[in-house]
């Protein structure tokens, strides 16, 4: 039998899934039946995790209980700041030092062996796995700016801690909703090239840190998580350079370049993280009176909405286009910006593995052989 290849697995379903949804020529995304809009505006990220691992949203009482737990969970060993502290001496990319992190907490966590079918103890490790990413990525930054790393405080939520812990200040109002807004639109994607990944590892009945290193490198290259730090390198090149944005743009399109932050496997249209993102920039420049990314932005933009080809092609703006400059306006280091979506997405991916060991199948797709047919052997000492 010769089955249809299917390159990149493009438009192939692999498994079903109740968790989000993307309409690709509508530009929505729900997780679990509820607009990512509506969540991003009225719920927390904490909300969001509930409704991502346990089904619905929770109540008060649930809701207080699991930002509890989740808060209590947040403090790392002093063995992993070692590791972290080795690898900053290394100058260590901060993606890379948070996926050396994550496989060092599995050393200190209890129920890292636990029995494949133990769904309970699966979900309680990827809880400790969500509440300690933030410390480990903050941690991590101080370090390699030669700073002491910060203790989680609990009193703090998730989007909050995590900018506490990075600054040594607790945000104020607008960055901490923002950030938390940011958490909650990353946090998950259908079967994203991430979550593939995850979910590859977990189809073995292998463990929740495995599935959540694998996500991470995965999401690490340019063609997925690494698009928002490309798209804030090039607005900073674009603004040192002698180029207007236009020019900029121009140059880009005539030289057959991709633009960052522009096109997606499944949207078709604007990716609609990118519309809410783009409010909340404007929102950042307004506060700031630090126009200069969104001005670089619009006129990207314009000038591609004007010219047609690529969203006649159905390349449009996908999520990393602006929240590159959302984080760059909160003062965020660049190369943090990839870990930082990794953070937002450990959440999916915990979520995602939760729910396919629940029905498992090992993933095994297969190749089409195009290489030699029968050669024959010849000996180390004939071949000279
Ligand atoms: N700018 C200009 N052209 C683009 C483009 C972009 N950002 N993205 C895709 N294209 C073009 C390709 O050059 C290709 O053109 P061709 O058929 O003439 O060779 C065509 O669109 C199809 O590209 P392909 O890479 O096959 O599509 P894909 O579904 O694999 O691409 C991405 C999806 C995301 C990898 C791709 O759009 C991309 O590289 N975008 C930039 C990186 C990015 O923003 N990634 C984050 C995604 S959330």
């Amino acid at each position: 039998m010769t089955a249809e290849l299917a390159k990149g697995l493009e438009d192939i379903v692999v498994a079903e899934s109740e968790l989000s949804h993307i309409g690709g020529e509508a530009g929505t995304l729900v997780y679990r039946g509820y607009d990512v809009e509506e969540l991003a505006a009225g719920a927390s990220f904490e909300e969001v995790l509930y409704l991502l691992w346990y089904g619905d949203l929770p109540t008060r009482e649930e809701l207080r209980a699991f930002t509890d737990t989740i808060a209590s969970e947040r403090a790392v060993d002093d063995g992993v700041i070692e590791v972290l502290e080795t690898l900053a001496a290394a100058d260590e990319r901060p993606v890379a030092a948070l996926r050396t992190g994550v496989s060092m907490l599995s050393a200190t966590d209890p129920e890292t062996d636990r029995s494949p079918g133990d769904a309970e103890a699966a979900r309680r490790t990827g809880r400790r796995i969500v509440a300690k990413v933030p410390t480990v990525l903050a941690a991590y930054d101080r370090l390699r700016r030669d700073k002491p790393p910060l203790a989680p405080r609990e009193e703090l939520s998730y989007a909050g801690n995590f900018l506490y812990m990075l600054t040594g200040e607790p945000p104020g109002t607008v960055a901490e909703e923002t950030f938390d807004m940011a958490l909650t639109l990353h946090a998950d994607h259908g079967f994203n090239a991430s979550t593939f990944a995850a979910l590859v590892i977990a189809s073995t009945l292998s463990d929740m840190y495995s599935s959540v290193i694998g996500g991470i490198g995965a999401l690490s290259g340019p063609l997925h998580g690494g698009a928002n730090e490309d798209v804030m390198e090039a607005l900073l090149t674009l603004d040192e350079s002698d180029m207007t944005a236009r020019e900029w743009v121009v140059d880009m399109v005539e030289r057959d370049e991709r633009i960052p932050g522009w096109g997606h496997r499944v949207y078709e249209v604007t990716d609609p993280r990118a519309a809410i993102l783009r409010a909340k920039l404007e929102d950042l420049a307004e506060a700031s009176g630090e126009t200069t990314w969104l001005d670089h932005i619009t006129t990207i933009r314009e000038y591609l909405v004007e010219e047609q080809r690529l969203l006649e092609a159905g390349i449009a703006p996908n999520v990393d286009f602006y929240s590159g400059s959302v984080y760059y306006q909160l003062g965020i280091p660049i190369d943090m910006y990839t870990p930082i979506f990794a953070m937002a997405r450990s959440g999916g991916w915990v979520a995602h593995v939760l729910e396919y060991q629940a029905d498992n199948r090992l993933i095994r797709p297969r190749g089409r052989y195009t290489g030699h047919q029968d050669r024959t052997f010849v000996a180390l000492d004939e071949r000279g």
